[in-house]
């Protein structure tokens, strides 16, 4: 039985965190949390990041046993660059509207209306889609993903719209868009920036591509409407980089909101502000801290990718990863 994290008092979180390193400890495990976990669970992880760090991460693992603190699409990621390790996510229903918008099936008859076409896949995709694209890439190396692929080549990128319209715009490329979307970037919207555009003269703009409000960003830029504003279109690891880097003491950051808790804490002395307060991915929030120690108790529940998807998959996710 899992506890309830709401009804907890903060002794009790630290106790449970304390037996949650017990247990990685016990089990030899590695624990990874992407960027938009809670907080009490990004402080037991061993490495906390972005889609593709936290790829990257798994690939060079040396504990057999992970413990994947994110989504579905993430774990299986883990599982089939690091053939041989048990990958756990501890809630199965940890899944992404995303990565749901576009099948293995759909992707196929994609294809078959423009053969010879290089298919490129966000790495927010199922194993299937995976297995059957050229390349995976995220939003940190889109663009350099598609600069890789001759000019001549016809081009599928799916599934995320507003990612794609962003790197078709920064490389120039003509790209067929699949429609698909982010449930919970997608309803940043042009108008919550609009506002804080007046409300924060000083502030930098740092910006997920999957939001609704990327294009127009672009757009708005073009037009010399962004003023002296800084915006910055970046992945969650880009706008931690930028927080670091940059002398601006305020930020207005339009993606999920966990990422506000790693900002903050790095950065203490500076301020960031949600482009939209209410932009938080309920799969996301499925992870809790009683979860992952069930999970490392019970070894549960283990993500596994057919061998012969893996083996397909692998290939475009490998590209993805020689394109850092
Ligand atoms: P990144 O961590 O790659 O920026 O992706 C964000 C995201 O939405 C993952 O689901
Ligand atoms: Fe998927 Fe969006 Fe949640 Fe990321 S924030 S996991 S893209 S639903």
């Amino acid at each position: 039985m899992v506890a309830k994290l709401d009804s907890l008092s903060s002794s009790e979180i630290r106790a449970l965190q304390e037996e949650v390193l017990h247990w990685k400890q016990k089990k030899g495990a590695l624990i990874l949390a992407h960027n938009y976990q809670v907080p009490e669970v990004q402080e037991v992880a061993d490495f906390v990041g972005d889609s593709l760090a936290l790829a990257a991460r798994a690939r060079e693992a040396e504990a057999d046993l992970i413990v994947f603190c994110g989504v579905h699409f993430m774990a299986e990621t883990a599982a089939i660059l690091a053939p041989g390790k048990r990958v756990l996510l501890p809630d199965l229903e940890a899944g992404c509207s995303l990565a749901e918008s576009i099948t293995a099936e759909e992707l196929r008859a994609w294809k078959q209306q423009h053969p010879g076409a290089v298919v490129v896949s966000y790495v927010n995709t199922t194993a299937e889609v995976k297995a059957e694209s050229d390349y995976c890439c995220t939003s940190s190396n889109a663009v350099r993903v598609i600069q890789a692929i001759p000019e001549d080549r016809e081009i599928l990128f799916l599934p995320d719209m507003y990612l794609g319209a962003y790197v078709a715009s920064v490389t120039g490329r003509k790209l067929h868009l699949w429609p698909g979307e982010c449930h919970v970037h997608a309803q940043i919207r042009p108008e919550d920036l609009r506002a804080l555009l007046d409300q924060k003269p000083g502030a930098e703009f740092l910006i997920h591509p999957e939001c609704g409000c990327s294009s127009s960003c672009l757009y708005f830029a073009q037009e010399g409407a962004l003023g002296e504003h800084k915006v910055h279109i970046l992945s969650t690891g880009g706008m931690l980089r930028r927080a670091r880097e940059s002398t601006a003491r305020e930020f207005v950051v339009a993606t999920e909101v966990g990422l506000l808790y790693r900002l903050a804490k790095e950065n203490p002395s500076k301020v960031f502000v949600a482009a939209q307060p209410e932009a938080l991915c309920p799969y996301m929030k499925r992870i809790s801290l009683p979860k992952v120690l069930h999970s490392l108790q019970q070894e549960v529940h283990e993500v596994r990718v057919p061998p012969e998807i893996a083996r397909r998959a692998r290939r475009a996710l490998e590209r993805m990863l020689e394109l850092r």
